[in-house]
């Protein structure tokens, strides 16, 4: 397996959904899907919904245990994109002047910067309406598939999950007082409830059993964890030309966050952990991993 050129084609699918399954910017009004576009076509690593497809072709095209082809698999591009745009939603919330407030984002002005206050918040409430329209409108023909994803997505992106997470973020800064556990559950839900929803929402399209979503599901968390304990390293170590965001915010702000737990050595052991632990999950799943388990050791070692 090419892992480069595989990683380019999931992301080039990425980037033609993205443009096809968002209203025009010159709907109605203009400045709103403007802003939308401007922030989901900025670029990112679109891991997310990378996932998605991936995790999909790992049973799509699979035989049942009757022998007979699944068939209830789907077209997992608009579940990518729905994922996608509900990231990007929670990224230019996440950089509004009340929350960390940046000033950088994928290489460019945030929304706020580039638009206004108001616009950037309605661009994102935005982008999170349209994640569940997307997937209501495009698998209504497999309502349970549908209901699934939309359950799923919601859950992962709800108070006691991604919102829950940014939450105790903002209450765990400047807290000198925060443990390990509070830590956790900032990273369990801000970041690797939605990268669990990824694996789980590719498994749900390609028809995988409850039995795989589990496992999925373990993998997500393994990797959410790392992914966002190299990202508390990144703002650390890196410098925001590498990142496209500010560097060295986190220490500014107080925030609560492994390197400031655990140290920048340990933190970086900690992170292979759950990384490896991700691989080790998705080495019992049927179907052909390997480019699943360069993507995930791919991210371990990236720079941005
Ligand atoms: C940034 O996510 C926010 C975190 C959860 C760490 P990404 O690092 O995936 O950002 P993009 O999508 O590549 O811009
Ligand atoms: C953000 O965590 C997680 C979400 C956007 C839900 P961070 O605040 O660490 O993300 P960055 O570093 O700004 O991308
Ligand atoms: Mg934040
Ligand atoms: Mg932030
Ligand atoms: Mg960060």
């Amino acid at each position: 397996m090419d892992f480069p050129a595989e990683l380019k084609r999931y992301a080039a699918r990425v980037e033609q959904g993205i443009d096809q399954l968002l209203p025009p910017a010159t709907t109605r009004p203009e400045r709103l899907h403007t802003a939308m576009r401007y922030s989901l076509q900025a670029g990112g690593k679109r891991l997310r919904p990378v996932l998605v497809l991936a995790t999909y072709h790992l049973f799509a095209g699979m035989k049942s245990e009757g022998g007979n082809s699944k068939p209830e698999i789907m077209d997992p591009l608009p579940a990518a994109v729905a994922i996608e745009c509900l990231h990007t939603y929670s990224l230019i919330h996440d950089d509004l002047p009340c929350m960390d407030n940046d000033d950088l984002r994928r290489g460019r002005p945030t929304a706020h910067r580039q638009f206004d206050e108001a616009t950037a918040l309605l661009a994102g409430d935005a982008l999170l309406t349209h994640a569940f329209v997307l997937l209501a409108e495009s698998y209504a023909t497999r309502p349970l598939l549908a209901h699934a994803l939309i359950r799923e997505l919601a859950d992962a992106a709800g108070s006691r999950r991604l919102i829950g997470g940014q939450m105790e973020d903002l209450l765990a800064e400047k807290k000198d007082t925060a443990t390990v556990a509070e830590l956790e559950f900032i990273h369990l839900n801000k970041t690797a409830a939605m990268i669990e929803a990824a694996l789980v929402m590719g498994g749900l399209a390609g028809g995988a059993g409850e039995g795989t979503l589990a496992t999925l599901r373990r993998a997500g968390r393994h990797l959410g964890l790392a992914f966002q304990i190299i990202d508390d390293v990144l703002d650390a170590t890196a410098d925001s030309a590498t990142l496209g965001k500010t560097a060295g915010k986190d220490a500014k702000a107080g925030k609560t966050t492994f390197v400031k737990l655990h140290g920048l050595e340990t933190s970086r052991q900690l992170a292979l952990q759950q990384s490896d632990a991700a691989r080790a999950a998705l080495m019992g799943l049927p179907g052909d991993p390997a480019f699943l388990l360069a993507l995930i050791a791919s991210m371990a070692a990236r720079p941005s």
